[in-house]
């Protein structure tokens, strides 16, 4: 994939961040949504090249836009695949807390896996820890394994998890072996790219969120050598139905970070909100600051890009 892609992606994000920021902590999901997914779309239509959406904002019957299987771009230069969110973290941007980002991440055709929109079983550590963690092991057993790849103990170590119902035990047992908790309200993905950040004060994601944001989540840890490990999670037979429809036969396979997202891979966020990695937009008179960043899975790279945007011009 030309390198160069990269700042063109990255203005696709800055448009969708931009255009919702102006819906923070307004109380509206999706009002702000639907300013991002819009904004999105018309700047990846301006892009030269022949991108289909895999992971989106939902299957085409149930999203209008930016859906699974949606052709974006020009049409005319290389067949590109890409997952997206628009706005990840709707309710922390319409309620003006930390960490909502847009986000975009592209491969060559086929190097995403086709995640259909069902919750998925996750565990995300940062280079440090890799190949330290494993799903078919307890949270207890994964903490005392990232704890000695980090070298240090597992009271040492922060854990971050979505605060949802559903891991009342999993909390539980993080406690219960000494590891520190970050309860977040929203936004795995952000979570995930933490653990491999340096100075972030996070560990490990462990918990059930999003399949569509793990794919993501996966595609960021692939640039920053950390590593990522999902298994989908069905509630009853109609999510079963539509992973089918998507190719998975398989319901209880672990995924590895590279069944995921695989090949060569181009990660692009912007801040939407203040957050731990990615400042937020912050608007003045005529203008705006954006803060993004673009990192690539075959190099390595990591840069930071602040934007000084002229609405006047
Ligand atoms: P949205 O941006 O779609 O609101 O998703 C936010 C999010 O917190 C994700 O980061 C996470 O994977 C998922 O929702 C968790 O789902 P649920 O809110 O159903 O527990």
């Amino acid at each position: 994939m030309n390198r160069n892609f990269a700042l063109e992606f990255v203005r696709v994000t800055e448009a969708a961040a931009l255009s919702c920021s102006r819906y923070m902590g307004r109380g509206d999901e999706k009002v702000a949504d639907q300013a991002a997914v819009d904004a999105m779309r018309d700047a990846l239509n301006s892009v030269e090249f022949d991108g289909t959406v895999v992971i989106g904002e939902g299957e085409r019957d149930e999203a209008p836009m930016l859906y699974i299987g949606e052709k974006v771009g020009t049409g005319h230069g290389p067949k590109l695949d890409l997952a997206l969110d628009p706005l990840e973290g709707t309710t922390i941007c319409a309620k003006g807390l930390n960490n909502s980002i847009a986000v975009i991440a592209i491969a060559e055709g086929g190097n995403f896996l086709h995640a259909p929109d069902v919750y998925m079983e996750k565990i995300a550590v940062g280079p440090d820890a890799k190949g330290a963690i494993d799903l078919n092991r307890t949270p207890t057993e994964n903490l005392k394994e990232i704890a000695r790849a980090k070298k240090c103990s597992v009271s040492d170590l922060t854990a971050i998890v979505l605060d949802r119902p559903r891991h009342e035990e999993l909390v539980k047992e993080i406690r219960m072996a000494g590891a520190r908790i970050w309860m977040i309200g929203d936004g795995d993905v952000s979570a995930a790219i933490a653990t491999a950040q340096s100075g972030s004060g996070v560990d490990v994601l462990f918990g059930t969120g999003g399949a569509p944001e793990g794919v993501i989540a996966a595609a960021a840890l692939r640039c920053r050598g950390g590593d990522f490990l999902g298994r989908l999670i069905f509630r009853n037979d109609d999510e079963k139905g539509r992973a089918k429809r998507m190719g998975i036969t398989d319901y209880s396979k672990i995924y590895q970070i590279n069944e995921l997202a695989k090949g060569n891979v181009l990660f692009c966020a912007t801040g939407v909100t203040q957050g731990t990695f990615l400042n937020g937009i912050r608007l003045f008179p005529g203008g705006a600051h954006s803060h993004s960043v673009v990192m690539r899975s075959e190099t390595g790279t990591v840069r930071y890009i602040q934007t000084e945007h002229n609405f006047r011009r």
